[in-house]
């Protein structure tokens, strides 16, 4: 345990408040990072992978089930052709040079989204490292890859109408568990906490129906300096909360 996750979990006082299961970030901020910098944009993103090194560590030492990242929204491809291809690269860095880690600490890998539609390469390595850790049965790491979760939805509309023509599907019989049955994250602790930063307080298209419930966190820090501390503290945070789910 390096001294960044062992004083995040330091940070959280003894017995002080309930463990998020599932924690989602969008991580936003990285292009005005760099820019405060005078730093090309690039910069700020390749910061902003050592900050995901960093808050995925913290979110292993601190107890959290899952950890759920928005890399890249079905939403970022409209962004110049050269960002676009920065951030593939990045994704090529982060998996060569962290799966071994992850190996070796039992963390789970997975992946939401459509990522067929990234270069065939990408798509090679991102196989071979979720077939690594599929074995494994320790924390989860989702990484969001070309997701949006309108498409989700209705990629689970479009296969339930599937089945209902077929005759194999009472449309009578659909209801919340069903779809929830039928998202890509079917496997993963129910969402607890949504966390953006640098301010921007939208949630972008980012797993809408799994955030009905979940406690919402928006905080000003740029993701390159969001770290294992910001993360232990959003979760002393999140274990303040009173959860009512409608009820009193
Ligand atoms: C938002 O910053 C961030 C992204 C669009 C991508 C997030 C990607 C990474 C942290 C790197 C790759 C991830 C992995 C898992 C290897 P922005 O560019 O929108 O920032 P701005 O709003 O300040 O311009």
């Amino acid at each position: 345990v390096s001294g960044q996750t062992a004083s995040a979990a330091a940070a959280i006082p003894a017995g002080g408040g309930i463990l998020p299961r599932h924690v989602a970030i969008i991580m936003d901020g990285n292009g005005r990072w760099a820019k405060k910098r005078h730093l090309p944009r690039f910069a700020g993103h390749r910061a902003g992978v050592e900050a995901v090194r960093k808050v995925s560590r913290a979110a292993r030492a601190l107890g959290i089930e899952a950890l759920t990242l928005y890399a890249f929204s079905s939403e970022n491809w409209r962004r110049p052709e050269s960002e676009v291809s920065d951030l593939m690269g990045l994704l090529r860095l982060f998996i060569r040079t962290d799966i071994d880690e992850m190996v070796r600490d039992n963390v789970r890998l997975r992946v939401i989204g459509d990522y067929r539609r990234f270069p065939a390469d990408l798509i090679t390595m991102i196989d071979n490292a979720l077939a690594r850790t599929a074995n494994n049965d320790g924390p989860i790491l989702v990484i969001a890859l070309n997701y949006g979760a309108q498409a989700e939805i209705a990629a689970v509309a479009r296969q339930l109408a599937v089945q209902a023509k077929d005759g194999t599907l009472d449309p009578a019989t659909i209801d919340e568990a069903m779809i929830d049955r039928e998202l890509q994250t079917n496997d993963l602790p129910p969402l607890d906490l949504m966390i953006r930063t640098s301010g921007e307080v939208r949630l972008s298209n980012f797993l809408l129906w799994q955030a009905a419930y979940a406690e919402l966190l928006f905080v000003d820090t740029l993701w390159p300096d969001f770290d294992g501390e910001a993360l232990a503290e959003a979760v002393s945070i999140f274990g303040q909360r009173q959860r009512r789910y409608g009820g009193l």
